[in-house]
């Protein structure tokens, strides 16, 4: 499915096929923009729904366009993104090296812009943060959009004043935080899922739901990214910024429309409610570290010892923790978020489960799984386990799986949400209080995880996690996987 194609204003969406647009990428020569942002530009580019996209590439490198066109090319052929767009794109791309935290820099960067503007900020926030405000020094084009890459911020505070910085730019209908998961096909069907149908929507209240498990583990390591992740760990990495989205969708009221005012809206309603279950991160937080071992027949390195990492900062690759959503819809429900680097099988889903029936009739024998409703971020899949009377013995319960797969979106999830900026519709990007609140949800994980109020616990690489990565139960609720 796809999303509204109104603005924030309801009005219908600015699309860029009318204007020239220039799309500068901040960080070209970065490892983001090489991964996922050029090869998601690739494929929109070859929609051809960007027929007037000029790019321009800066980095710290002293690289010439050549070098550039070479990186461009590559990561769109490896993208399988061809046609005669995708080419002029190639063929008229620039790339200008720069310091973006200079205003001389930045002004000669904006002197090579002439059509409506797109900044992508693919930057460390730390660096992100100075550029943004040498900007507000020389100011940009009227109707510039900002993209800027998650992490947004590195705390609460940071985000704020970064909110701040950015406001005296641009309204904050022009600023795009990313967070590639809403670009992601099956978190947007988690809309269609919910509000589509009259099954699912009235039984997802405490009522009904035990907990709700938000689970993201990957068998990749650290894939030579220590510059960053080292200074984030998984908690930022994934919990504060995917993990939380998801959440928000599965949990927030039905909007009336998805223009980004009603559909963000409803998100940050949600987001509010959300803190730490019990208010108590050092019982329902876990944290761990790989150390070597074998994922899928390779060896892994063990974490602390990958080139970049700093051991002594005690950085976490596996991150477990239990929030409540303080609603009249949820009080009482456990959401627990979970997410691990280097283990022994990819698991990337939502899970509801179900309470109990009210009363199994005696005579149906063998209840012992709660049904299930199962959202797969990849494969992108919807599941339904339900119990039913099995083969054999009439009366007695067995559980079926139903699965249905909704296939791969249209677009990688970058690809989407470059659309929604170049059309100017926030819908999917993170409003500035929202990501504020994500850091406050927690705030109170990290800072019990520096005080050392919970261990860091070690898991051999392709294990299951620290202690078989069991959720963490919660007392009282019947959960199970
Ligand atoms: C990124 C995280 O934002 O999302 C990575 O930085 C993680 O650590 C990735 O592996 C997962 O997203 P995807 O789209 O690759 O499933």
């Amino acid at each position: 499915m796809t999303t509204s194609q109104s603005n924030a204003a309801g009005h219908p969406a600015d699309r860029g096929d009318c204007h020239p647009q220039t799309l500068l990428l901040l960080g070209a020569s970065g490892d983001l923009a090489d991964r996922l942002l050029l090869p998601g530009l690739g494929r929109l580019v070859a929609t051809g729904d960007r027929p007037n996209l000029t790019l321009l590439g800066s980095g710290v490198d002293d690289w010439d366009d050549e070098r550039w066109r070479r990186r461009v090319a590559d990561a769109f052929a490896a993208a399988g993104a061809t046609g005669p767009r995708v080419k002029e794109v190639v063929r008229t791309t620039c790339y200008l090296p720069a310091d973006v935290t200079k205003e001389e820099d930045l002004r000669r960067l904006l002197s090579n812009c002439h059509d409506q503007l797109v900044i992508f900020f693919a930057l460390p926030p730390a660096i992100t943060a100075k550029a943004a405000a040498a900007l507000t020094r020389i100011g940009v084009p009227p109707g510039t959009r900002l993209m800027l890459e998650k992490p947004f911020g590195t705390d609460a505070v940071s985000a704020r004043s970064l909110n701040e910085v950015l406001a005296r730019l641009v309204p904050e209908e022009q600023v795009y935080r990313i967070d590639h998961f809403l670009g992601k096909s099956t978190v947007m069907n988690i809309l269609g899922l919910r509000f589509a149908n009259r099954i699912f929507e009235p039984m997802l209240t405490s009522t009904h739901v035990a907990c709700v498990d938000i689970v993201f583990d990957e068998t990749l390591g650290l894939a030579g990214r220590a510059g960053y992740y080292d200074g984030a760990g998984a908690l930022i990495d994934m919990v504060q910024s995917h993990l939380l989205q998801v959440l928000a969708l599965i949990a927030m009221d039905a909007p009336p429309t998805l223009a980004a005012r009603d559909l963000r809206g409803r998100k940050a309603q949600v987001l509010r409610a959300t803190r730490v279950w019990a208010d108590d991160p050092a019982t329902w937080s876990r944290r761990g570290r790989y150390a070597a071992g074998e994922v899928n027949g390779k060896r892994l390195l063990g974490y602390a010892d990958e080139s970049g990492v700093d051991p002594n900062r005690g950085t976490e690759t596996f991150a477990e923790v239990v929030l409540c959503v303080d609603t009249w819809r949820w009080a009482g429900v456990p959401f627990r978020l979970r997410t691990g680097k280097g283990l022994a099988a990819r698991r990337k889903e939502a899970v509801v489960t179900f309470k109990q029936p009210p009363r199994v009739p005696s005579g149906l024998i063998g209840y012992d799984q709660p049904d299930r409703l199962r959202i797969g971020f990849g494969p992108d899949r919807l599941g339904l386990d339900v119990n039913i009377n099995g083969p054999g013995n009439p009366l007695e319960l067995g559980q079926a799986h139903l699965v249905a797969d909704f296939g791969p979106g249209g677009l990688p999830p970058y690809g989407e949400v470059l659309r929604g900026a170049f059309d100017g519709d926030p819908t999917l990007s993170v409003r500035g209080d929202t990501a504020e609140d994500c850091w406050r949800i927690i705030a109170p994980v990290l800072e019990c995880w520096r005080a050392g109020a919970v261990p860091l616990r070690e898991y051999p690489a392709g294990s299951w996690g620290p202690e078989d990565s069991l959720l963490i139960p919660v007392p009282g609720v019947a959960t199970g996987g």
